[in-house]
């Protein structure tokens, strides 16, 4: 019945939708002050199959773009539809213009970063043709901040081997755990090769075994950097400063194999304009269908299919069938339905860490002094990182008011020019705090003095974290895919790209009899050189 009268509304929109000028197909119009619930235009189901995936952030849009790869390598007609009931593409990954000005360069809020080894989110930047620019490769100071004095203050750029870590440290720590990390990046890149892309898993506790990692996963970082016989008070000061700013989370907290994704950022990257961008893209190539705005909120088994109900911010509601659905959204937060599947139960809760971000302008060029009970004179860190040593010590001792502070450069026009943004016409400096409580104004100009545009986010930021071997499932039912199965592993933009092509790969086998890339036996007597080896990335190059 609803798809009759969506038929008729459906004429005379293709104009409004051209006016939103999106850069993919909108097949949605905005809504009325009518206040009814109204099914949305829809062209009635025909035959051909469709996918629906919940979410258009890293997951859900790179999603799409697995699928349209299968699409195009074995000529599947299969229609995709990505729900997000934001009114943007890219979930965590967005960004803000200071001061609202759509001339000033953007700031992530969200995801900031990624590094070379992660392969899909690097291919997508070259392939799109996007810019990339180094996060972090200045000669500012670094202090490790315990809440009542900087336990070390040392280099930004290359920390690692700098005279003050050593002398605090010693020389075995930290390259005890660069080798260590660089180990582990290189079980990662395993990831990326054909034999790991074909065989996919069904059960993150399998893949963990697979790629050795159990003994990582199972532990706490302190425990098994303790267990290593790694520098006790590196692992509760460096380490720590990163799990703290990259997970929100104590080193006692958070297992070790998240502890040790911590410490692989050097030559961190982000893209010139938003990392989001990327996410905008694999959505546009995929030529899916895009309901922004629009929050599922049920899906039923019925007749083998996936019977979903999604919602729109305004008097719309949209149902269709799908003969498979993608969730790439967290579970619990998502507040979707499954009743009616036979998947009802098996998510187990997973809280994730309330995440408070301070995003500011001031002209005062590192925070102030006194601020950090030191003296006129001294040279104040730009880059505050923490540790919770100082409570762990004691009780008695304060913790720190926040997690990370650091401060990003002037604030420029696109172009590169330095922008004078303060009231006084002066050029100011752009400051990202990540802090468990909202950090009131009043906090603020204690900590910098002057402050000029000030924008505070809260996120669900990412799972906690604590050492396990037990993960969601993969796949949730016949034809129902979990990507954020993936977040309690490893939770970053490119890992949830991974997990979506996982995610792809058992849908197409299950219900198409196909892949994300065609298997054709190598020509005999060609083997592809190391270099070309490294080079691969399965669902890329095939
Ligand atoms: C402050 C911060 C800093 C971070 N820093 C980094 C970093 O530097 N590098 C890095 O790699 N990662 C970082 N992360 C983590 C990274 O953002 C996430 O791991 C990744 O973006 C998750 O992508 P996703 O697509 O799985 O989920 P999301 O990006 O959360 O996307 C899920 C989408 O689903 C939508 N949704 C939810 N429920 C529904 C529903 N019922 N119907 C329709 N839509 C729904 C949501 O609106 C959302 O857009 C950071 C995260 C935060 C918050
Ligand atoms: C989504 O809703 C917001 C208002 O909440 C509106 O400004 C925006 O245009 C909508 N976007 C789309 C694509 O419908
Ligand atoms: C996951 O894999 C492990 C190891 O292969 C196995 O013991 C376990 O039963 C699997 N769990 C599920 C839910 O399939
Ligand atoms: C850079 O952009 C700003 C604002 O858009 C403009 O005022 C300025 O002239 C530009 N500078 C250069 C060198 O292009
Ligand atoms: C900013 O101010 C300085 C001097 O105060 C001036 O030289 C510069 O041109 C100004 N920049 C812009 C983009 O207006
Ligand atoms: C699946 O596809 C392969 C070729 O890729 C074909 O040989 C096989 O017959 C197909 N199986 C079914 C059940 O369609």
């Amino acid at each position: 019945m609803y798809l009759a009268t969506a038929l008729l509304v459906t004429y005379g929109l293709s104009e409004a939708v051209s006016a939103f000028k999106l850069p993919f197909h909108l097949p949605w119009v905005s809504a009325t002050s009518n206040d009814e619930q109204v099914p949305l235009a829809l062209p009635p189901q025909d035959h051909t199959p469709r996918i629906a995936i919940v979410g258009a952030g890293a997951g859900g849009s790179s999603a799409a773009f697995w699928i349209s790869k299968a699409k195009e390598r074995y000529g599947l007609d299969v229609e995709v539809d990505i729900f997000d009931s934001n009114s943007y593409v890219g979930g965590r990954s967005t960004t803000v213009q200071p001061y609202d000005d759509p001339e000033l360069d953007p700031i992530e809020l969200g995801a900031s970063i990624f590094v070379k080894i992660n392969k899909n989110m690097w291919r997508a930047s070259e392939e799109f043709g996007f810019e990339r620019v180094d996060f972090d490769d200045s000669d500012d100071t670094l202090g490790i901040w315990d809440g009542s004095k900087f336990v070390l203050t040392s280099k930004l750029g290359g920390w690692w081997d700098t005279v003050r870590v050593i002398w605090r440290y010693g020389y075995k720590a930290p390259t005890r755990t660069k080798s260590m990390v660089e180990n582990m990046m290189k079980d990662f890149t395993t990831l990326y090769t054909p034999l790991t892309g074909s065989s996919p898993w069904s059960n993150i506790t399998a893949l963990t075994y697979q790629l050795e990692w159990t003994d990582v996963v199972s532990q706490s970082t302190m425990d098994y950097f303790d267990s290593q016989g790694i520098d006790s008070r590196w692992t509760r000061e460096m380490i720590e400063a990163a799990t703290r700013v990259n997970y929100g989370q104590n080193i006692d907290q958070i297992h070790a194999l998240e502890g040790m994704c911590s410490l692989a950022a050097t030559g961190a990257s982000q893209i010139k304009g938003g990392n989001w961008k990327i996410f905008e893209q694999f959505v546009k190539r995929s030529q899916a269908n895009v309901f922004l705005n629009t929050t599922v909120k049920s899906i039923a088994e019925q007749d083998g299919k996936y019977f979903l109900r999604a919602q729109s911010k305004g008097p719309h509601f949209m149902e269709r069938n799908y003969n498979a659905v993608i969730i790439a959204a967290p579970f619990h937060s998502a507040e979707i339905d499954l009743s009616l599947t036979s998947a009802a139960p098996v998510i187990p809760p997973q809280p994730y860490v309330h995440l408070h971000v301070t995003l500011l302008s001031t002209p005062n060029p590192h925070p102030r002094t006194r601020f950090f009970g030191l003296g006129e004179k001294d040279k104040v860190p730009t880059t505050v990182l923490t540790t919770w040593e100082g409570v762990r010590q004691g009780e008695e001792n304060p913790a720190p008011e926040f997690n990370s502070l650091s401060y990003h450069g002037s604030l420029k026009f696109r172009n590169g020019t330095i922008a004078n943004t303060s009231a006084s016409g002066e050029p100011e400096y752009s400051v990202k705090i990540f802090s468990k409580q909202k950090l009131e104004d009043s906090y603020l100009r204690k900590a910098f003095g002057k402050i000029g545009w000030v924008h505070r986010k809260e996120w669900d930021a990412y799972p906690i974290l604590p050492p396990t071997t037990s993960f969601p499932p993969v796949k949730l039912a016949k034809g129902l895919y979990y990507v954020n199965s993936f977040e309690p592993f490893i939770s970053t933009m490119e890992t949830e790209t991974i997990s979506a092509r996982n995610a792809v790969e058992l849908l197409m086998r299950d219900q198409f009899n196909a892949s994300i890339c065609k298997s054709e036996p190598a020509p005999e007597g060609v083997k592809p050189s190391d270099d070309k080896e490294e080079d691969f990335i399965y669902g890329w190059d095939c």
